[in-house]
């Protein structure tokens, strides 16, 4: 097996190889340091977390994650918690940064015996349409490899070469653009909040969300278009300060040195099949959705997790069922998420729409005082 990309799709998968006896390479183009480092998502689902630790891969995350199962809604000063946990078998989310899950999976795959060559170039797919297919990369020192294999997983991104590698016509691309950007920044000042704040403010939507005792994120609504040098730090917090406060009380906002800030953009994509022959596409190289409702990195394992069990009823019987269902099981999954990061996206953004505006406020306001909206909302959230 040739497993493209070491992020937590391909990780997960490789250590789920390695547990079946199944060989695999790991080809990452970064560093280990890099993608040990690189932050990006925070938030595991219950049930990733539970998959992750029936196979021993969430020892350090289940000491030191925080488990949430409320969050917050802001709006016009006013704070709404939603306690979806409780509506929801009291299933919990677990704050756990990405780059902690990278570090753990790849220490578990490693120190399994596992084979993962970092600093590759020039990755490159061939025959992948046969049974026999192979892939090819540059080492760090220039060499040129080749690695024979039964099947590739393409876990390499949504930049990345695997889907690519893919023949137009033979998979259907669906992209949508929400029409709205963030500005995501990192800091490193300790959460002035227990659980996931989402504002919603006239000038647009601000979050604050958790990572660790000494390092938040937050999100901001810019307008489409809009670059980071626009964003002094200074400017950054005042807006935060803003659109976060809340009317008659002492809350405030902690600030810190902010260490990252980048813009995301609002997109939504998804590639059907998402195999080819002998490829198969995992995690955001299949699909990317918005970051609104924290589902990108819990898809990714729950592909890795379907993709392994198939690899494994196959290399122990032959049978191929799971192998034929593989794309069929995940998108049901992609686009149950993506429906209700979409239904998410419509709530606590405003409209430059009136009446679409005023539906979005109508579908939060059914939201904190309806209990079966509350529980369409802690299902999909949590869970489902
Ligand atoms: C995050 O932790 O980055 C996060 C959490 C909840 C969201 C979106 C992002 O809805």
């Amino acid at each position: 097996m040739g497993i493209v990309g070491a992020g937590p799709a391909g990780l997960t998968l490789g250590n789920l190889l390695q547990q079946a006896g199944i060989p695999c390479v790991v080809l990452e183009r970064g560093s280990r340091e890099y993608i040990e480092t690189r932050p990006r998502a925070g938030v595991m689902e219950h049930r990733a977390v539970q998959m992750l630790s029936r196979h021993g891969l969430a020892d350090r995350l289940l000491q030191e994650a925080d488990r949430h199962g409320a969050c917050e809604f802001r709006v016009d000063g006013q704070a709404y918690e939603v306690d979806y946990s409780s509506l929801y078998d009291g299933q919990t989310h677990y704050v756990y940064p990405q780059q902690e899950v990278v570090k753990d999976l790849v220490a578990a795959f490693v120190n399994g015996g596992g084979d993962v060559r970092f600093d590759v170039q020039d990755v490159a797919l061939h025959d992948i349409e046969s049974p026999a297919p192979s892939l090819t990369w540059t080492t760090a020192d220039g060499t040129r490899e080749k690695l024979d294999c039964a099947f590739i997983a393409g876990a390499d991104g949504f930049h990345g070469v695997t889907r690519r590698s893919i023949p137009p016509g033979a998979i259907q691309e669906f992209s949508h653009q929400h029409g709205i950007e963030w500005l995501s920044i990192l800091a490193e000042a300790p959460p002035s909040t227990h659980k996931v704040i989402y504002a919603l403010h006239p000038d647009g939507f601000a979050g604050h969300m958790l990572r660790s005792a000494t390092v938040s994120r937050y999100y901001l609504q810019v307008p489409v278009d809009d670059t980071v040098d626009n964003w002094s730090d200074e400017r950054v917090w005042a807006e935060l300060h803003k659109r976060l406060a809340l009317r008659d009380s002492d809350w405030s906002l902690t600030e810190g040195r902010i260490i990252e800030k980048r813009i995301l953009d609002m997109r939504s994509h998804v590639v059907e099949p998402m195999n080819h022959g002998s490829l198969y596409l995992l995690g955001d190289a299949a699909h990317i959705i918005t970051p609104v409702g924290a589902k990108g990195m819990n898809l990714a394992l729950h592909d890795a997790e379907v993709l392994a069990t198939a690899l494994t009823g196959y290399h122990r019987t032959g049978d191929d069922t799971g192998l034929r269902s593989y794309s069929e099981v995940c998108l049901r999954r992609v686009w149950r998420a993506q429906e209700f990061s979409q239904w998410m996206v419509f709530m606590i953004h405003r409209s430059p729409e009136p009446f679409l505006s005023r539906l979005g406020q109508a579908r939060l306001e059914h939201l904190i005082g309806s209990g079966a909206s509350a529980g369409y909302f802690a299902q999909n959230y949590v869970g489902p």
